[in-house]
């Protein structure tokens, strides 16, 4: 079987290692990083080439496409590819709308009755800061589309919310994907994101993870993509995953049905917990990235099977079984992420670093004539498997300490 993955960060680096452990020889990635060049051969072919990586997926016959990152399904990958007979793992344009239009999701949500924080959608900067006058603070501002993970700002005061508004709306600081905003209601609590996959007709759950988003620790600093992510979320228990999947993912599904839109793929819902009720705070239509670099290594289960199911809109002959272990990642980032990562920096270690329940997947890293050097913000997701949080976290920071590149950044207190 000739599978092709889609992407070239750490999340594709953990879904190609999974991939193999499932006995999956012939991978291909386009376009892939310098550790899962060892892994599966990789491909110059951007995410968003659609029409490049049409043309390649039927030369070399692929059984099974799985997209990583959010851009190729926004731009139809799913559907260009179904329409050529090509099997592939992910949602098609439509039904990515859940995470590309946050007017989109959470109008569904409300309609459906599915818990979400209180929200308005404004398509004038006038009205959206007439309204946001009337507002206690704090509140959220939104932008519709997506913005690269910058597109939310709590704002705690009414002067932020009002430049905040004309960033987005009339400066096009997002470009269009700020055409549109959504002025929502501030909820306290814990947030947890949670997975699950689906074939259109019914879903399995995946797993449960946390997201560590600033870049410093104690959640000060930046946000970023992810500085580091665990798996299971401490803020889980089997009483809350019981409400998601009963308040939350069995009616969005129904509710999709209903719209008339087929939902294949994994759907990776953000929740805020408050009052140990569940709240959807925000849809993604892939992977997380890092959560998937803690979430894979922990699957026992013959992952390709259940992707392939999901995409061929098949029952799943499997469901996805876990290891008891505690999955870790600390992100290392490179000197100025998020802001102008410094780049071209040989990176020491890594060859001793791995080991038994240890990954290093590479995210920004290219290997210039047998030297990995960094090439991006994020550089590498170190993982580790631990009986335990402490275990896991004892195993994984011996493993990034020896890791060495010049202006490294990554937070220390991840599981913490
Ligand atoms: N870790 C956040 C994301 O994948 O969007």
């Amino acid at each position: 079987m000739n599978i092709l993955v889609i992407g070239s960060g750490g999340r594709e680096h953990a879904i190609v290692h999974k991939i193999k452990q499932d006995g999956i020889k012939n991978i291909y990635c386009a376009p892939g990083n310098a550790g899962i060049e060892e892994l599966a051969q990789c491909v110059p072919l951007k995410a968003d080439d659609l029409d490049g990586l049409l043309k390649f997926a039927q030369e070399k016959k692929i059984s099974l496409t799985i997209v990583g990152p959010e851009l190729p399904l926004q731009a139809g990958i799913v559907d260009t590819f179904t329409a050529h007979g090509l099997a592939i793992f992910g949602p098609t344009k439509q039904a990515a709308m859940l995470e590309t239009s946050k007017a989109f999701a959470k109008k569904l949500l409300k309609t459906y009755g599915i818990p979400t924080p209180a929200f308005e959608v404004f398509d004038s900067s006038a009205d959206a800061i007439d309204y946001v006058k009337t507002l206690s603070f704090p509140v959220v501002i939104k932008a519709d589309g997506l913005a690269s993970g910058k597109g939310v700002i709590i704002a705690d005061e009414l002067s932020l919310a009002i430049s905040s508004i004309k960033d987005m709306m009339d400066n096009r600081i997002f470009g269009d994907a700020g055409k549109v905003i959504l002025v929502e209601e501030f909820m306290k609590g814990v947030e947890s994101s949670y997975f699950v996959i689906s074939n259109g007709n019914t879903f399995i759950n995946v797993a449960s993870a946390r997201d560590y988003k600033r870049l410093k620790d104690n959640d000060l600093g930046l946000n970023t993509g992810g500085m580091g992510s665990i798996s299971p979320s401490d803020k889980l228990t089997p009483e809350l995953e019981e409400k998601i999947n009963v308040r939350i993912i069995s009616p969005l599904m129904d509710a999709l049905r209903k719209e008339g839109i087929v939902y294949k793929g994994v759907l990776y819902t953000g929740i805020m917990i408050s009052n140990n009720d569940p709240y959807v705070l925000e849809f993604n239509v892939r992977f997380g990235d890092p959560e998937t670099q803690a979430i894979l290594p922990r699957i026992e289960s013959d992952l390709v099977s259940v992707l392939m199911d999901s995409a061929k809109g098949k029952m799943f002959a499997e469901s996805i079984t876990l290891k008891k272990d505690v999955g870790v990642c600390v992100v290392m980032a490179s000197q100025g992420y998020p802001v102008a990562p410094r780049t071209g920096i040989t990176i020491e270690g890594l060859k001793a670093a791995g080991g038994k329940d240890t990954f290093i997947f590479h995210a920004g890293t290219k290997n210039e004539k047998g030297t990995i050097k960094t090439a991006g913000g994020r550089v590498l997701g170190i993982t580790a498997l631990g009986e335990d949080i402490k275990t896991a976290r004892e195993k994984v920071y011996k493993a990034v300490n020896s890791i060495i590149f010049e202006g490294s950044q990554y937070r220390r207190d991840i599981g913490l």
